[in-house]
């Protein structure tokens, strides 16, 4: 029997107090291009993304616009879906808190955990930042202000249901020991280490003082508190609790892919919850850093709040998603300019991609009536495009699509160099004219491939310009990605630039 291989990722659900903003896009451009790479490569995926509904911040949005939490929630959530849908995100499902299905499986997460003995009742006080929705302790302030978004916290006091954490420091440890890779990269693996080893206390997990959340089913006064709800929602996509053999083919294999700033609540308090509900942990976290705008990070306040779809508008879909990965290593930090942008889409797109596209196509239709040649076996750009395919590759699994990035353009970099030392423009008809030119189209038929989730649309213009069928995503791997197989029937026709030149 033939195995297909499983692929779960996952991006953060997104709060629905405002509308996207080029970070929240940062991330689902990110994963959308690993989840289309994953399929490519012919495994089953299954990418989870949606909206965080429920808490005091959203409660808060909704009352200053005069609507009630759900009219409010039911606007802002179709905002994200269009958004996404605007930046060609492939997403297989999207969950919103507030559907029926995820208040089931909250509530039947939750309550195997109560019934596990982890979860009693407590008098809470103490500093609560409602942007974060989280509880800080006073030793984690700074200045008397939330660290994170340096704005003044609320005191807090309440009976709480609490989350026994405290029981689960040795546990925690002893799996972050035997799994190195369970939360990449290692820096961010060492951050949350650091939190378990200062010792873990227990968490106020549901709400007297609001009722736009989940309710507890053994106490109507409670609610459960919004990041407990928010977290079973990669739960409820795959059924558990409602479909043990969905659940099963999905989990633990998860690859959670979240921003630093939420690094906590996913790589100690996840993973202590699955525990204690008596289900493993999520096996992959991948964090990546802060997409800055001129090196501020991006906040309402600050008033510097890029709009993604603005950038679409003005640059086209692939030079914005082709942007936001090549230019930062996921994992760190990036800083978003206009300029930076207008930069890659010169030299990496228009003079590039762009420029060997045209050459290549005007050769032919000049010289050749338009019918394309065949690539040489023993073509001196064969090692290079062979090279190219196992960094992409590699940095493909290994959560790097800058580093496939910078594959596939220094391979549009050789075939660019090579057809300038050979100069078919200025030669007749004839084999060394051929073979250079049926060497130039293998190398876009691979770089197509390579490229194509991170600019599916570009990939299968490309694709059908020099003459093949389908889509390089019809293609896959490895059987296609060796050198020499380009072929085509049709007529390759010089078309307009891809990426005009821009001032
Ligand atoms: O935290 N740079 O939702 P959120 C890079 N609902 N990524 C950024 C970013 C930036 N400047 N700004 C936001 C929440 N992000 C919770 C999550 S999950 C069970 C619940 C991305 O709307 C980044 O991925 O504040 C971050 O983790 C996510 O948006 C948080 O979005
Ligand atoms: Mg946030």
């Amino acid at each position: 029997m033939h195995v297909v291989s499983r692929f779960f990722i996952t991006t953060p659900i997104y709060y629905v107090n405002d509308v996207p903003h080029l970070g929240h896009a940062y991330t689902m451009v990110s994963v959308d291009a690993l989840a289309r790479w994953h399929r490519l490569g012919g495994e089953d995926v299954f990418f989870l993304t949606g909206t965080d509904e429920h808490g005091l911040k959203i409660a808060q949005a909704a009352a200053e616009n005069g609507m009630s939490p759900k009219e409010w929630t039911d606007r802002l959530s179709p905002r994200f879906q269009n958004a996404w849908r605007r930046l060609n995100i492939s997403y297989d499902d999207f969950i919103r808190t507030t559907e029926p299905r995820h208040y089931e499986t909250v509530q039947s997460f939750l309550t195997a955990v109560y019934e596990n003995g982890y979860i009693y009742k407590d008098v809470y006080r103490g500093p609560y930042c409602v942007s974060c929705e989280a509880y800080y302790q006073e030793s984690e302030l700074v200045d008397g202000l939330c660290p994170i978004h340096g704005r003044p916290v609320t005191i807090m006091e309440e009976e709480n249901y609490f989350f026994k954490l405290s029981a689960f420091t040795e546990r925690l440890l002893e799996w972050y020991d035997k799994s190195p890779n369970a939360v990449r990269p290692s820096s961010k693996r060492n951050e949350a280490l650091g939190f378990i080893r200062q010792g873990l206390q227990d968490i106020s997990i549901t709400r007297t003082s609001i009722d736009w959340g989940v309710p507890v089913p053994w106490d109507g006064e409670h609610v459960f508190y919004v990041w407990y709800d928010a977290l079973v929602n990669y739960l409820t996509a795959i059924d558990y609790g409602r479909d043990e053999e969905r659940f099963r083919s999905w989990w633990p294999n998860v690859h959670h892919v979240i921003g630093k700033d939420i690094i906590r609540f996913h790589c100690v308090w996840w993973p202590a919850m699955c525990m204690a509900a008596g289900i493993d942990p999520p096996a992959n976290v991948f964090v990546h850093g802060w997409l800055l705008v001129g090196g501020a990070k991006m906040a309402k306040s600050a008033g510097n709040k890029v709009d993604p779809l603005e950038l679409v508008d003005d640059f086209g879909l692939d030079a914005v998603r082709y942007y936001l990965l090549r230019d930062t290593n996921f994992g760190s930090d990036g800083d978003f300019t206009y300029e930076a942008l207008t930069a890659r889409y010169n030299s990496d797109l228009a003079n590039n991609l762009g420029n060997l596209l045209q050459r290549v196509t005007t050769v032919i239709a000049n010289k050749l009536g338009g019918v394309a040649p065949s690539p040489v076996k023993d073509s001196p750009l064969a090692p290079i495009a062979a090279q190219m395919m196992g960094q992409a590759q590699e940095s493909w699994n290994d959560f790097a699509p800058q580093g496939a990035l910078e594959a596939v353009w220094s391979l549009i970099h050789e075939t660019n160099a090579l057809l300038e030392a050979v100069a078919p423009w200025k030669l007749e008809p004839g084999p060394v004219l051929e073979n250079v030119l049926g060497d130039a189209l293998e190398s876009l038929r691979l770089v197509c491939i390579a490229a194509y989730p991170v600019i599916p649309d570009t990939a299968s213009k490309v694709w059908s310009r020099i003459g093949l069928d389908g889509s390089p995503n019809d293609q896959i791997a490895p059987a296609s990605l060796g050198w020499g197989l380009y072929r085509s029937d049709k007529k390759i026709e010089k078309g307009d630039p891809l990426f005009p030149r821009r001032k």
